[in-house]
């Protein structure tokens, strides 16, 4: 099969199994070709894309941009902070005027869960969901799922965690999503109050035990707390929760294995993880950075319908 199944790429919710492996197989000829000398190929040179965001982001429209630029796509950047959103604007007036240069694909970021859908039913062009509030963000899940194939291999059977501010995530949501969907077995960890209580039911465990879960997993995905997000205190101080939720390096080599450790950035070093964790030879932080670049441009290049 060399067609995704879908014509956005709105969550990992809405993807097949099929759909992801031809996402990471794609990347892996896209990881090679950002390698090489030239870092280039001409497949979207006929494409404009339009990256909009909405909310404020770093790697990730760095990445998409970097993407679309590796693929020759012609790119227009957007960002509300700096745009007519700021003197009343709605979202589908913004996008019509910047359609109507004859933009193919839009890459965005919203603060509110269901934007990218919500697009996606309205206007005409291709969408890539790069983060809509606390649901989900896609090509993060599948850039997770790259890094750590490239060391494990097969996913099958794999034990992933995801560690903290599972509420508010748009990442551990992406990431349950594709992990479950490629056979790995998922277990949140964090305080009781950021996780949601629908949870269980997506088929993941729930531990609230930090080092019963590092004992148990492959993988220890740690997540950002995501302090403006937060309307209400979720934990008494950071300090606290550092206590019980932060990795730091004593803890790591305490473990009976050693297991990878991966976070989505930004860190907040010394909450979630210090920076000798952040630093170590079994974080692949990185790495994911690196191949953010490469499952962006196998995303755009096969929703533009390149094979
Ligand atoms: C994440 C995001 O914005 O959803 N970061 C990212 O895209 N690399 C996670 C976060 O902000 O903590």
């Amino acid at each position: 099969m060399s067609h995704l199944s879908v014509n956005h790429l709105l969550g990992i919710k809405y993807i097949t199994k099929q759909d992801i492996e031809l996402i990471l197989d794609t990347a892996k000829n896209f990881k090679e070709v950002i390698n090489r000398p030239i870092k280039k190929v001409p497949s979207l040179r006929d494409i404009t894309v339009a990256n909009l965001f909405f909310e404020n982001s770093t790697r990730t429209r760095l990445s998409f941009e970097l993407a679309q630029k590796r693929l020759s796509a012609d790119v227009v950047n957007f960002t509300a902070a700096s745009s007519s959103v700021k003197k009343g604007e709605t979202l589908i007036d913004t996008v019509n005027n910047i359609l109507a240069m004859k933009v193919d694909m839009v890459v965005m970021r919203h603060s509110s869960a269901g934007a990218a859908e919500f697009l996606s039913k309205r206007v005409n062009a291709k969408i890539v969901n790069a983060g809509d509030g606390a649901h989900e963000h896609p090509t993060q899940a599948l850039l997770d799922a790259f890094s750590m194939q490239e060391r494990l291999g097969d996913l099958k059977g794999k034990k992933i965690a995801i560690i903290g501010d599972i509420l508010h995530s748009r990442v551990a949501l992406s990431n349950i999503f594709c992990l479950q969907k490629l056979g790995v077995q998922v277990k949140v960890c964090g305080p009781t109050t950021l996780i949601p209580k629908y949870i269980e039911s997506l088929g993941v465990t729930v531990e609230t035990d930090l080092r019963k879960t590092l004992e148990w997993c492959d993988v220890a995905n740690m997540l950002r707390i995501q302090l403006e997000r937060q309307d209400i205190k979720f934990f008494p101080s950071i300090r606290e929760y550092t206590m019980l939720y932060g990795l730091d390096k004593k803890l790591l080599d305490s473990l009976s294995k050693k297991i990878i450790i991966m976070h989505p950035g930004p860190i907040n070093r010394g909450v979630e993880i210090t920076s000798d964790v952040a630093d170590c030879s079994q974080s692949i932080i990185l790495d994911q950075v690196e191949n953010g670049v490469a499952v962006r441009m196998a995303v755009m290049f096969l929703l533009a319908g390149r094979q």
